[in-house]
């Protein structure tokens, strides 16, 4: 199986419950399109749109909103959610568009997830107007009070470094391209949870049965008492939050 059709998997596999799980999406959506500010009107592509989330903040604004992803679940989600949205299937490298036909491309935390981000930028440059905006967002990594929890996967499951694109990294990209980049904005989403269940509950969605299945007998239980007793630990001292944070990236097409 190539990556992208692991990636595909993937988002069909969480089409239904993907704005609940990533509870962030939702308002950073929202704060992309209030940055950008685009008038009425606005030819708008959303390029994996996912469930919507920075697609419907630019429709609440009046603007002509085409969507596109390359999951056929995010396809059939965004059709039956918002008929007034144009949606297809398609690659971010390789758009079905003309050359300069929108004035304002988004894609919300999808660069990140790409084989090839410097082919779908070239692609965003394309269908943009000369003048047109790119609204891009990008995960930042945060740890805050969760250094703990990092620490206890890092442990159990290894890894923990990534190769995770930073801020800097997108710029550079953007630069190549062509664009005019402006300087990140920086904002921060934490979720304050009521119990140690709810952070359980959250792991679990994000593949953690998966994960514990593959450990050495008796270490998935090892696991677990551990976590809560961490949990218990974060919640005495000053609450159970998950903490997420991300730049916003404006640029223009010259
Ligand atoms: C992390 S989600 C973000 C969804 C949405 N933009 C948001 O802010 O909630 C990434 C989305 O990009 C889509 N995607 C992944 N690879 C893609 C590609 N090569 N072309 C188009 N969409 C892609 C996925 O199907 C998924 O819906």
């Amino acid at each position: 199986m190539t990556s992208t059709e692991r990636s595909r998997r993937k988002y069909d596999q969480l089409a239904d419950n993907y704005e609940e799980l990533f509870f962030y999406v939702a308002d950073m959506g929202r704060r992309l399109v209030e940055l950008a500010d685009p008038a009425p009107g606005t030819r708008v592509l959303d390029v994996g749109a996912g469930r919507g989330a920075v697609a419907r903040a630019a429709l609440a604004r009046g603007c002509a909103v085409t969507a596109v992803d390359a999951s056929p679940g995010m396809v059939a989600r965004l059709t039956a959610d918002y008929p007034e949205l144009t949606v297809r299937q398609q690659d971010a490298g390789a758009l079905d568009f003309p050359d300069g036909s929108f004035d304002l491309v988004t894609a919300g935390f999808v660069v990140q997830v790409l084989d090839d981000p410097a082919a779908a930028l070239a692609e965003f440059r394309r269908v943009l107007a000369p003048g047109g905006t790119l609204a891009l967002s990008l995960e930042r990594q945060t740890v805050g009070r969760l250094g703990w929890l990092h620490d206890l996967y890092k442990r159990y499951f290894g890894g923990g470094s990534g190769s995770a694109m930073a801020a800097a990294d997108l710029d550079a990209l953007l630069d190549e391209a062509g664009f005019a980049v402006r300087p990140p904005v920086e904002v921060d989403a934490p979720k304050a949870l009521d119990d140690a269940a709810d952070m359980w509950w959250w792991m679990e969605a994000q593949g953690l049965p998966q994960a514990l299945a593959a450990l050495p007998a008796g270490r998935a239980e090892e696991f677990r008492v551990e976590f809560f007793a961490g949990a218990e630990r974060m919640r005495e001292e000053g609450g159970l939050v998950l903490e997420f944070g991300a730049t916003l990236h404006l640029s223009t097409r010259p």
